[in-house]
């Protein structure tokens, strides 16, 4: 049977009515086109990211693409499976907990005051000039970039975002290459000594080592790159789409500016409701059934948050409703289990901040144009999204 879920251009549009029918009718589906599975059922998502040893990462985590292989960078930490992956990730985790977030947050503030300061009311581009800045400072803060180094890092970085976008220009290749040599620079500053007291994640995985081993200089600059790639414009995406839901459903909105104090269950609503990463992919190690459907070892399984997080059976009848103050909320959007989000204290911590500048900045946002999406199967990211703001009267 066919189905869209091989389709750029269907995560680019709303995918939600074609999920609820694939919920009803056939949640473990075949897709014929590309030939793999896709998971509709929050359980089945669940099971699969929770059972890493009969489903892999090792082969690639893309909505595969028949005319091609399906991508893997070899030894970065999304694409390795227990045990080494739980090693690498030990390593890492303790500079992403929420306490050590929580230590980001005045300059995070900072930051996102200084973006905001430059913007007059009137006619702004949203997904430019409010959603990108943010996520991508943030990440050069982690990694130690110096702050005079900020828009060079903030140019390169900006072409490895929307990669497997058809309209990607072949620039963005040699910009890759200068943002490894760039990484490169600052993983020497830490081994040779130039740099001995920084606090920041690299000098700390420079100085970390696996079973007496440290990482190589191939393991370190792979997963510079794997946060640029998945902090960035899975960030954005949820700062846009999630200020996009809020202007389409203006009763919420105004609920969220009449109590500020509402923010952290909307930025965990915004999530489920826009799931910013639409899936994820692992292939069987052996053959396993769900739901009835033999999926066979060898085969891609699709994980489709956006529909896991519209679940019926999770999220009951307001399930298609955005309600900022849904209570419990147990979502979907970071994934869970073996690979679950390492980002994710930082991403609700940016999107948290954000918000709150933006709505006490400015009291109206509509939209004058369409949003514009990028067309990927996996982070359908906004390319344009054209708003005009209103300042807030102070009294
Ligand atoms: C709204 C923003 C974000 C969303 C929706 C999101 C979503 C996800 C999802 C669904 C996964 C699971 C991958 C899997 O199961 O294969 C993941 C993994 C990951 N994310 Fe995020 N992410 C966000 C922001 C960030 C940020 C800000 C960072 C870091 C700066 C980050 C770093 C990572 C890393 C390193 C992994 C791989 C973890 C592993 O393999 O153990 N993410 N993210």
């Amino acid at each position: 049977m066919t189905n869209p879920l091989h389709s750029p251009a269907f995560y680019a549009g709303d995918p939600y009515p074609t999920f609820r029918e694939l919920r009803a009718t056939d949640p473990v589906c075949w897709n014929d086109t590309a030939g793999f599975w896709g998971l509709l059922k929050y359980e089945d998502v669940r099971f699969v990211s929770t059972n890493p040893g009969l489903f892999s990462s090792a082969k690639g985590i893309t909505v595969p693409d028949p005319s091609i292989p399906n991508p893997v960078l070899d030894g970065s930490l999304i694409f390795t499976d227990p045990p080494r992956h739980r090693q690498l990730r030990k390593l890492i985790n303790a500079g992403f907990t929420r306490r050590q977030v929580a230590i980001l947050e005045p300059k995070l503030r900072a930051f996102a005051r200084a973006a905001l300061d430059g913007l007059d009311p009137g006619d702004v581009e949203f997904a430019e000039q409010i959603a990108a800045p943010l996520p991508t400072r943030m990440i050069a803060e982690l990694l130690g970039a110096p702050d005079a180094d900020w828009e060079r890092f903030r140019t390169w970085s900006d072409a490895t975002v929307g990669m497997d976008d058809p309209d990607v220009e072949l620039d963005t290749f040699a910009a890759l290459g200068q943002l490894y040599e760039y990484f490169g620079e600052l993983i020497a500053l830490r081994r040779n000594g130039t740099l001995t007291d920084g606090d920041d994640l690299l000098s700390v995985l420079v100085a970390a080592e696996v079973d007496g081993v440290r990482l190589s200089d191939a393991d370190l600059l792979q997963f510079c790159l794997l946060l640029l790639v998945a902090g960035n414009e899975t960030t954005r995406n949820l700062i846009a789409l999630g200020t996009l839901a809020l202007i389409e459903h203006p009763d919420q909105f105004r609920l969220l500016r009449e109590n500020p104090g509402l923010i952290g269950s909307a930025v965990e609503e915004l999530l489920r409701f826009t799931s910013p990463v639409a899936n994820m992919t692992r292939c069987a190690t052996e053959d396993v059934e769900i739901r009835g459907r033999l999926i066979r070892a060898g085969q891609y399984v699709t994980m489709l948050y956006g529909s896991a997080n519209r679940d019926e059976e999770v999220f009951g009848p307001t399930a298609e409703a955005l309600d900022i103050t849904r209570n419990p909320n147990p979502h979907l959007a970071f994934g869970c289990g073996e690979h679950s989000c390492l980002g994710a204290q930082l991403a609700r911590l940016e999107a948290r901040v954000l918000f709150e500048e933006l709505l006490t900045r400015f009291e109206h946002i509509e939209l004058t144009g369409a949003a514009v999406r990028m067309q990927a199967t996996m982070v359908p990211g906004v390319r344009q999204m054209p708003v005009r703001l209103a300042a807030t009267v102070r009294a």
